[in-house]
């Protein structure tokens, strides 16, 4: 049986139909129980639901074979993995923003720029390459409210439409990378189940394409 680790939330339902135009399907109503386990039909695999920025880490260390997650997360978590396939949904970037009209990327007020995330790595990594001090404020939701009332002069997070930035007065500064959903793959589990690993990899393929 393979093990496929799953997003709640906004990814669990694109995940779902992605998985049954590929003949996996569960008997349950996945989306709406509050189980976390889920034998498809056939028996042949198992779906785990999980927060969307642990699916990298079941993966990698092999509590799931396969997962479904946003590019954005794997780069955060720099697990070990195979990333094999775009799954060509959950478009998005993965962007420094601030108040409209800022004018520049590093914000020249401070000698160190503020940036609230959920993304700390990532954003370490942009400023580090660009020479720039940063003081990374940890943030896990409504990112586009620090900069709102005082507390970083910028942020890093995801854009999607666009509208929860225009809403709260905010613009893209600079995309740091596209993102959208990833197919991973643990690697010891990519030899020793090969032959399952790659049957579902080719299926997903022809689906996607
Ligand atoms: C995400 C992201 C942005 C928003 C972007 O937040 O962090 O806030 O969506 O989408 P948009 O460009 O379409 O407006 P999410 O809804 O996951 O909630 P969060 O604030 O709890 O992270």
């Amino acid at each position: 049986m393979l093990v496929i680790a799953l997003c709640k939330g906004r990814f669990l339902e694109s995940s779902l139909n992605l998985l049954a135009r590929t003949g996996i399907r569960f008997p349950e109503d996945v989306a709406s129980s509050r189980k976390l386990i889920f034998n498809a039909e056939d028996e042949r695999y198992r779906a785990v639901l999980v927060k969307p920025a642990d699916v990298p880490t079941y993966v990698e260390y092999g509590a799931a074979d396969i997962g479904i997650a946003g590019r954005d997360v794997i780069m955060e978590s720099r697990a070990d993995l195979l990333q094999p396939l775009d799954l060509n949904f959950g478009h998005c970037k993965i962007a420094v923003a601030g108040p409209k009209g800022a004018h520049s990327i590093n914000g020249s007020d401070h000698p160190t720029i503020r940036v609230a995330t959920k993304y700390p790595r990532i954003t370490m990594d942009y400023y580090n390459a660009r020479g720039i001090p940063v003081e990374i404020i940890p943030l896990s939701g409504s990112i586009e409210l620090a900069p709102l009332i005082g507390l970083a002069d910028r942020i890093v997070d995801l854009v999607e439409t666009g509208r929860t930035l225009k809403d709260n007065g905010l613009e893209i500064l600079e995309v740091i990378a596209e993102s959208s959903a990833r197919l991973l793959i643990n690697r010891a589990g990519y030899q020793t189940k090969r032959e399952e690993v790659l049957r579902l990899i080719q299926a997903l393929e022809k689906v996607v394409r």
